[in-house]
């Protein structure tokens, strides 16, 4: 039995400070106080609307919603909530400049917010500084959690901006640790590869919720228990060792990129047309958003990896000449506010044509943070149950743009 005095589940979140941090701590500060506040077409009172494990089922056959109907799902009112960013910039300050709730809600939450601890951050380390032989997220995630009293599993989400892809390729959890240890590939250690290191070292799961390439077989071979374990003891030169103590804890690691907006709508409108028993031939999207993410995909890098991951989504249905195309447009003035319109052309009854249109308004955090909700309390509540991590990366496939690991080729429709 836990004791009442002790968080079940932590979220913590890399890029706290960011839109979807920011938002996602408003929100639980504002499910837990049972906040209400003033909007111009009424007053509002909190709610996990958008997040799946925490609503209740409704409907005559349940449908979606698991609150109440899985027993020992976490509530993530009372889960522990931290997180890093290499910005100062207080949590409360940066949720007022971000824009993305209403300000009768920022005005109660901004103070606690304010005073809400930001861990420092990791960037790219200048090849001067000495190489992370501590892996000091590792620390971080130690501190915060005996801080916080988490007596539950704890999951590590990448919600920083996205980075530019790693070139180097790991084929063994050892050859990834000697790489963090030692440094040997200098920038090619990416800061998440870095974060998501520590959280399987530490026990905690990791989601990557960006679309850089974090994830590889080595990666998801560290987050094997049994291989922390077995390697356990075997040698104090092995790579493992280096970084005792670390937990051989159960553990996840998932993504890649939250199918949050868009991308969502697209399978569900494909999955449609097939189930019409059309047959898909263009689909041609525009997105328009002006916030800081997309400001940091107008680098050719970012946007390759943005591009990779949003191209993807429809691969294991194997529709042969389907012309899919993608354009991002960042317009400052719209800032989170995201918009996008899609048009599909399908082949009917001889070869007709059939085309629709769909335009989708919704600020891009809104649309994000119950995905990085539900993560977290699925991996809380898998882990729990010794679910197996391939059956953990099916189950949540459904929250990737590109699932990873075991739930590569998972169908992608949600019915
Ligand atoms: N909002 C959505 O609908 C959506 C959907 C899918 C994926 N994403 C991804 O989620 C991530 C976050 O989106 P956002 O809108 O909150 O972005 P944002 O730009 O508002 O926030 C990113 C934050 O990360 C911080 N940061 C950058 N590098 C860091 C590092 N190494 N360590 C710690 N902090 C770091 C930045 O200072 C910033 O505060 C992005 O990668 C985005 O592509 C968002």
């Amino acid at each position: 039995m836990k004791n009442e005095m002790q968080v079940s589940a932590g979220i913590l979140i890399v890029g706290l400070g960011g839109n979807n941090g920011v938002t996602l701590l408003a929100g639980q500060l504002a499910n837990k106080h049972g906040l209400e506040w003033e909007t111009l077409t009424g007053r509002v009172s909190a709610n996990w609307f958008g997040c799946l494990t925490q609503i209740p089922s409704r409907g005559v056959h349940g449908g979606v919603g698991y609150q109440g109907r899985i027993k020992g799902l976490a509530s993530a009112s009372s889960a522990a909530i931290g997180g890093w960013d290499i910005r100062p910039t207080p949590l409360g300050q940066a949720l007022y400049e971000c824009r993305v709730l209403e300000p009768d809600l920022v005005r109660q939450v901004r103070e606690e917010m304010d005073c809400t601890e930001i861990m420092k951050g990791f960037g790219i380390r200048p090849s001067s500084e000495s190489p992370s032989t501590t892996l000091q997220p590792m620390y971080d995630i130690r501190t915060w959690k005996e801080k916080n009293s988490v007596d539950g599993h704890i999951t590590v989400i990448w919600s920083a901006s996205v980075e530019r892809p790693s070139e180097a390729v790991y084929s063994t959890p050892d050859e990834l640790l000697d790489a963090i240890h030692d440094d040997s590939n200098g920038d090619d250690i990416s800061p998440s590869m870095l974060y998501a290191a520590a959280a399987a070292l530490e026990g905690c799961s990791f989601v990557n919720g960006g679309s850089q390439n974090t994830l590889s077989p080595a990666m998801n071979a560290l987050f094997d228990e049994a291989y922390r374990r077995d390697a356990s003891g075997v040698s104090p030169k092995c790579a493992l060792s280096k970084f005792a103590p670390y937990s051989t804890n159960k553990a996840y690691c998932l993504g890649t990129d939250y199918k949050a907006g868009q991308t969502k709508f697209k399978t569900a409108a494909v999955e449609y047309l097939r189930a019409l028993g059309l047959t898909p031939r263009v689909i041609a999207s525009s997105n328009h958003l002006g916030n800081n993410d997309m400001l940091n995909l107008t680098t050719k890098k970012t946007l390759n990896a943005k591009m990779r991951v949003k191209s993807d989504i429809f691969g294991p249905w194997q529709e042969e000449n389907l012309d899919h195309k993608v354009s991002v447009m960042y317009c400052p003035y719209i800032g989170d506010e995201k918009r996008d319109f899609v048009e599909y052309t399908s082949l009917g009854f001889l070869g007709s044509p059939h085309t629709m249109v769909t335009y989708t308004r919704c600020m891009d955090s809104i649309l994000c943070v119950p995905l990085m909700v539900d993560a977290a309390i699925w991996c809380d509540y898998f882990v729990n149950n010794n679910v197996s991590a391939g059956d953990a990366a099916k189950a949540t496939a459904y929250l990737f743009k590109v699932p990873e690991g075991d739930a590569k080729g998972v169908d992608p429709g949600f019915f």
